[in-house]
């Protein structure tokens, strides 16, 4: 298994092309002119800007107001929930797939409340909010608790610590900031690439030809306006390879869908029990934390789709626009005659006509929809953490205790990475109202506060 390199985690950058240079040109200045100034230190810093980063914050100031401009949100692309924008935006998504109680407020209603008229955005079953009205929500929410101007346009590059009040130290580009406390906020892990697709990656960069392979966090539909009569190969049975087929079925292409199990249906990535004392009860209770890991692993097995986008797919899949290939995982992939060249295996009987040997397919692109790696000791601001406070790890998921702090530091992990302590939706927005719960407790109450550290 593979990974490709951090910075493009959080910047973002597409192979398959890029933002206009006005649009961004203008955005830089944008960010310059609400950019506050770079401090030395802070009381809190808050790495990344996403939609866990922002549930954070409206939790802590509606209990502590008073911390109102003792903290900062490092983020490189100086703006509220980008990443998540751009990856609705790129694959087309028409809404969410989480239902509108989920969001960065503090109160449950707020979204109901800001959909009031706009009914129509809120899609069946389950009132899941249309991509723009969750857009245009969170930026309500962003004005309303003034948290426009507390973004400096940065990432963080490392983070050790020392001793004393200011124990942490924030490694930018902008220069060295020292902080009290940090929360990190830096999403659900690395883009995940399999061995076969890092091999097939550096031997298309060494040819130098025009062979197209991809993460599906890399690629944009919108700079794809047409694929007309391109043979796409999507890897993954989750809702992001769902999106993207359907986008390049729409733009001309035909899409085969290769899984390594069979496709699965489900409206949310794990049962709705896991997102209340159903299951989470029996969660906490749990004291093996490989047991919990387990559990986590079974709630959400693995990708799946949504009942509305699998019937899209097997609608196309009869019009001959979209096949299936299930139970069937790829070996190698090379470039010859202008187009890859795929040998997998057929790893079920439910395909006579693959069973038992190696199967062979074609295609002009590879889109990899095959999620992301959570790996505590893969985080590059966790790897010098690691060696002086070492945490134990359990398949990469770290122990923290229960206000989701790296064991003895004010250093709080918020999404996938706390999943030990929260759950199997850990990494999604109601994850993020999950770690709010535990994290805000104990910045705002003295009591909690652990000990400053000794030299
Ligand atoms: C296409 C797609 C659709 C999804 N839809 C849903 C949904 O409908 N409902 C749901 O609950 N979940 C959904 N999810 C899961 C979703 O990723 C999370 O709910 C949400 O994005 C998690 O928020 P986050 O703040 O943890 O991460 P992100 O949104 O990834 O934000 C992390 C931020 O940290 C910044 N960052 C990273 N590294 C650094 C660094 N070193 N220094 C500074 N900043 C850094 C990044 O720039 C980014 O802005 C979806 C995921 C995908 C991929
Ligand atoms: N709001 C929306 O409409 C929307 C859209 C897209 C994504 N999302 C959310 O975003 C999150 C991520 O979704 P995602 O689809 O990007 O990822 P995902 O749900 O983690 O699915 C990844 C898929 O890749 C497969 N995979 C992983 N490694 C593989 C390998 N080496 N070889 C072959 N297949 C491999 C997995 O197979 P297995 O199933 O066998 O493990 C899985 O099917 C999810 O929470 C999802 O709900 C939401």
């Amino acid at each position: 298994m593979g990974t490709i390199g951090y910075s493009q985690s959080y910047s973002q950058t597409s192979s398959e092309g890029d933002s206009s240079f006005i649009s961004q040109f203008c955005q830089s200045i944008r960010i310059l002119t609400l950019m506050p100034a770079f401090p030395a230190t802070l009381k809190l810093a808050v790495i990344g800007a996403g939609p866990q980063g922002l549930t954070l914050l409206t939790h802590l100031l509606q209990k502590r107001p008073q911390l109102r401009g003792q903290f900062r949100v490092f983020d490189p692309s100086g703006q509220w929930m980008q990443r998540w924008r751009e990856q609705f935006a790129a694959q087309e998504i028409e809404h969410l797939r989480s239902p509108a109680v989920h969001h960065p407020d503090p109160h449950p209603g707020a979204l109901r409340n800001f959909a009031e008229g706009r009914e129509s955005e809120l899609y069946p079953p389950y009132a899941l909010p249309g991509t723009q009205l969750f857009n245009e929500h969170c930026a309500a929410v962003i004005q309303r608790w003034q948290l426009e101007d507390c973004i400096l346009p940065h990432p963080v590059e490392g983070l050790t610590l020392s001793s004393g009040r200011f124990p942490f130290t924030l490694h930018s580009p902008a220069g060295l900031v020292k902080a009290r406390r940090v929360i990190l906020a830096t999403g659900s892990g690395q883009p995940h690439w399999p061995d076969w697709a890092v091999r097939a990656q550096l031997e298309h960069f060494l040819s130098g030809s025009d062979a197209r392979i991809a993460h599906s966090s890399q690629v944009d539909l919108r700079q794809l306006p047409s694929l007309q009569g391109e043979q796409i190969l999507i890897i993954g049975g989750g809702l992001s390879s769902g999106h993207l087929a359907l986008g390049a079925v729409r733009r001309g292409a035909r899409v085969t869908l290769m899984t390594r199990r069979n496709c699965r249906e489900k409206l949310f990535d794990a049962d709705p029990g896991w997102l209340g004392p159903k299951y989470l009860k029996g969660f906490a209770a749990e004291t093996d934390w490989y047991k919990r890991w387990q559990m986590i692993r079974d709630a959400r097995d693995g990708g799946s789709f949504t009942p509305e986008v699998l019937t899209k797919l097997r609608r196309l899949s009869r019009d001959g626009k979209v096949q299936f290939l299930e139970y069937c995982q790829v070996k190698q992939a090379t470039w010859g005659d202008n187009q890859w060249q795929i040998e997998f295996d057929e790893l079920g009987s439910n395909k006579p006509e693959l069973a038992g040997g190696n199967a062979h397919c074609t295609a002009k692109r590879i889109w990899l929809a095959t999620g992301s790696t959570l790996d505590a000791a893969q985080h590059p601001l966790l790897q010098s953490i690691q060696q002086s406070h070492p945490a134990e790890l359990v398949n990469g998921l770290p122990v923290l205790d229960q206000h989701l702090r790296w064991p003895g530091l004010e250093l709080f992990v918020s999404g996938g990475l706390a999943a030990l302590q929260l759950g199997p939706a850990a990494r999604n927005l109601f994850g993020g109202r999950l770690a709010a719960e535990r994290i805000v407790p104990a910045i705002a109450k003295p009591s909690l506060a652990l000990p400053a550290l000794s030299p």
